[in-house]
């Protein structure tokens, strides 16, 4: 059998036997004297070596110049901790190939050997390995060129403001409310007086609970699918958006913010965002193009009732410090 495909089978089998199997033992979480990758690498190498000398197997010069220069590639790629980025790669790799080449070039007679098979290649001699190599080529060329040029989507280096300073005045359904004072109209009496009573059980019998009850159905019609039925920010459609929808249990959302500009954001949702919010596009629709104006206040209503949340009041106290 040619001594240089056994030397390739050796070399191949004895690289894929020590990546699979041993090098995941010799990179454990604590790493010891013994259990190195260095070590690991030493063993790997005096292996390939090994079986080569017992073998007595005698690659040519191309096929050995191949083998050390992709032992060095393996040992910048997976070896050497903590990973290099990636142009000192490119750097080590170009001083690793130089130093192949000199290897190959040190004499006329090792620089022959090695050039054989590639001339042999070139004009013909191998026929099957010139098929190869000249239908390969372009089309990894093309490949190459397709991966360089393919656009990515980074994302924006800019910091999403997740609560703007909201506008002064907004004009919801033709009529233009200042925000400064502006209070929820069916926010009847304070929310603790309802703590005992449930939406949909108890609606006949406080008008509070049916407006609550009111905005509940809104809500499950309208907002769960993104804001989640359990108001959470994990609706069924949450997992597709950046920024994901607003988790209104989270003491950074609801609880901090007034109902006044609770009441600007779901009317004018994602595009009444100001430049500083949206380096990502918001998903929240404008809402004021579906619902009511009442429809808006009672469901920002039930928000509040079912997360416990209590808005924060215009004396600037917070709903943290009130729930305490
Ligand atoms: C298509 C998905 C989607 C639907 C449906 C949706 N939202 Fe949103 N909502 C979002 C996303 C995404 C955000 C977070 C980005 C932002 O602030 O605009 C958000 C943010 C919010 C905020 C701002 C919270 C904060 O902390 O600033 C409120 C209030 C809100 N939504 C209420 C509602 C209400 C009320 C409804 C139903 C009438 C609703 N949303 C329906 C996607 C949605």
């Amino acid at each position: 059998m040619n001594k240089t495909l056994l030397s390739l089978i050796v070399y191949v089998a004895t690289l894929g036997v020590f990546h699979n199997v041993l090098f995941p033992i010799f990179t454990p979480k604590e790493i010891g004297m013994v259990m190195n990758r260095y070590v690991y690498y030493l063993i790997m190498v005096l292996t390939v070596i090994f079986l080569h000398l017992i073998m007595k197997l005698k690659p040519t010069m191309a096929f050995r110049g191949l083998m050390v220069w992709t032992l060095g590639f393996y040992f910048y790629k997976f070896i050497l901790f903590p990973p290099v980025p990636w142009t000192l790669f490119i750097t080590y790799m170009m001083l690793w190939s130089i130093g192949t080449f000199l290897y190959i070039s040190q004499d006329p007679i090792t620089f022959r050997e090695f050039r054989e098979p590639i001339v042999k290649t070139i004009v013909g001699e191998y026929k099957f390995a010139q098929i190869l190599v000249f239908t390969l080529m372009p089309f990894l060329v093309g490949f190459g060129t397709y991966k360089a040029l393919y656009p990515t989507f980074e994302e924006p280096v800019e910091l999403r403001t997740v609560h703007p300073a909201p506008p002064a005045t907004t004009k919801v359904h033709g009529k233009t409310y200042a925000l400064e004072g502006l209070q929820n109209p069916f926010r009847i009496a304070e929310q603790d007086d309802y703590q005992d009573s449930f939406p949909f059980l108890d609606a006949d019998k406080s008008e509070y609970m049916r407006h609550i009850t009111d905005g509940g159905s809104l809500f499950f019609q309208n907002c769960h699918y993104c804001h989640g039925d359990q108001l959470n920010g994990l609706g069924m459609f949450s997992h597709v958006f950046n920024p994901t929808p607003a988790n209104f249990v989270d003491p950074g959302t609801i609880a901090m913010l007034r109902e006044s500009f609770l009441f600007w954001r779901v009317s004018k949702g994602g595009p009444g965002l100001p430049n500083e919010s949206t380096p990502w596009s918001s998903a929240m629709p404008p809402w004021e193009e579906h619902l009511k104006t009442d429809e808006i206040w009672k469901i920002i209503l039930f928000e509040y009732w079912y997360t416990g949340w209590h808005p924060r009041t215009f004396d600037g106290e917070s709903s943290i410090t009130l729930k305490e």
